[in-house]
């Protein structure tokens, strides 16, 4: 990689009318990761040494979340949406502050790859001036066009509306992605006009003002899926799709086993160990770290949660934010698991909730068990100790603790706490009356049979 430094400006101030949303267009989401997320982890993978992200005037959402997801970026703002080259403009006081390379990104753009970056910037050190990102079109319509000499350098990038009839037959075209390696790019953002079209300033205009200096311009080429925009809910879904195949194929080549890859969703951070097995219509949220030798049988939905090795989840399992499950637990079937730490080799096979507490290591809770963690004001923990044994259907009614080694007999509904190795029972004994439902089936028949006389 070279040692220039490298500046990332993300412009971000587009509105995403067509999104038709009170959101943002580029707070939306991506495998659960906002689509500026995405390309300011992009920028971070970069090793980049300084960001500015140029948002538009009123967008202190996109503001904080800029902020947020990368600590270190300068937010500058937009006052006027007068176009690409503008929009760059807005980070003025970061670009003079900076020597090395400058790349503009847009934040609706989340799926380019970080060797994509090295290949720009691998042309502006084989001497390029100006590198910009193109890909073939299937349907080149919108785009800026590339346009080439006959030795295949680039000369200039057209805008669809500015194109004349040969132009528009190019089909390779301006991913948006540019990069600059000018002693003054302030200079030559400060000679791009508005005479087109649109009359905006474009970006793009710099390829000929860079050129009329003497400097060369260069193409990288990518392919079209990997700069698929976002401008629509459609277009959204698109990148899910792309998105979600890419971390497929990479979980595959990681020693997962997929057998149903297409139903399985991973979120923007999921973390897999090797062996771990996951069967078909499998939901990852986000936060989610799935040690090795897991397996994961079908239908589980999954978020905010740690899986140690070789533990057995599901099917039809939830687990949410706070469930720490250690080495070996057994969570199955319409089990809920949130914020409940479980210790290596407990279990909880069948029907139950377990919200807010703790579980020893060993301990078996019975089909049917629920935590009862809230008071309709407050949230309490339960405690079930090492190798303790919750039976079926019973009610743990928090603030609880289940000693170590205790037993808890079923159908109970437990309000105090279990002393280590003890039996707690809170349920009617039982009577029984022998002989009775002989006695009982012969008064009945008889009742019947008069009842059918009259
Ligand atoms: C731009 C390119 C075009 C390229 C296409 C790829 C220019 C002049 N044109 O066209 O060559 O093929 O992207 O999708 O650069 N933005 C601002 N402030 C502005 C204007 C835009 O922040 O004043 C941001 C938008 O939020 C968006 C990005 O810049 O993220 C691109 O703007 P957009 O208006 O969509 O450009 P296009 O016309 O699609
Ligand atoms: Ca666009």
């Amino acid at each position: 990689m070279t040692a220039t430094p490298l500046m990332i400006v993300v412009l971000a101030a587009g509105k995403g009318t067509r999104m038709n949303s009170d959101l943002p267009k580029v707070l939306h989401a991506v495998a659960g990761l906002p689509l500026l997320g995405h390309v300011l982890a992009l920028a971070g993978e970069a090793a980049a040494n300084s960001i500015a992200v140029v948002v538009g005037p009123g967008m202190d959402n996109v503001r904080n979340a800029a902020q947020k997801m990368a600590p270190v970026a300068e937010v500058f703002t937009q006052t006027e949406q007068l176009g690409t080259a503008d929009a760059v403009k807005a980070a003025l006081p970061a670009i003079r502050n900076h020597h090395g390379d400058v790349i503009v990104l847009y934040a609706d753009t989340p799926l380019i790859e970080v060797a994509t970056i090295t290949h720009l910037r691998r042309a502006l050190d084989t001497g390029a001036a100006v590198a910009v990102l193109g890909f073939e079109a299937e349907d080149p319509a919108g785009y800026g066009r590339l346009l080439t000499s006959a030795d295949g350098e680039l000369v200039a990038i057209r805008e669809h509306k500015d194109a004349n009839f040969a132009e528009l037959h190019v089909r390779m075209c301006n991913s948006g992605v540019m990069a600059f390696r000018v002693d003054d790019l302030a200079g030559v953002l400060e000679r791009i006009g508005n005479r087109n079209a649109n009359g905006e300033y474009y970006l793009t205009d710099a390829v000929e003002i860079i050129r009329g200096d003497g400097g060369r311009a260069a193409v990288v080429r990518c392919r079209e899926s990997e700069v698929l925009g976002i401008n629509s809910r459609a277009e959204l879904a698109q990148a899910e799709a792309i998105f979600q195949r890419r971390r497929r194929r990479e979980a595959l080549a990681a020693g997962v086993t997929l057998i149903a890859p297409e139903t399985v969703w991973f979120s923007y951070d999921t973390k897999l160990g090797r062996d771990v097995a996951i069967q078909p219509n499998v939901y990852f949220g986000p936060g989610v770290v799935v040690e090795d030798g897991v397996e994961i049988l079908a239908n589980c939905h999954i978020e905010g949660a740690r899986i140690g090795k070789n533990a057995r989840i599901g099917p039809f399992a939830r687990l949410r934010p706070g469930a720490a499950l250690g080495t070996d637990v057994h969570v199955g079937n319409f089990v809920e698991v949130k914020n409940v730490t479980m210790g290596a080799g407990a279990k909880a096979n069948h029907l139950s909730y377990l919200g807010d507490g703790s579980v020893g290591a060993k301990a078996n809770i019975g089909a049917g068990t629920i935590f009862c963690n809230y008071d309709g004001f407050f949230k309490h923990k339960t405690v079930v100790g090492e190798e303790a044994f919750v039976g079926s259907n019973s009610a743990l009614v928090a603030p609880v603790t289940i000693g170590d080694g205790a037993f808890v007999g079923s159908g109970s509904v437990i309000t105090k706490d279990v002393a280590p190795g003890s039996l707690a029972l809170e349920r009617s004994s039982q009577e029984e009356r022998q002989g009775w439902a002989e006695k009982f089936r012969i008064m009945m028949r008889k009742k019947k049979a008069a009842a059918g006389k009259s």
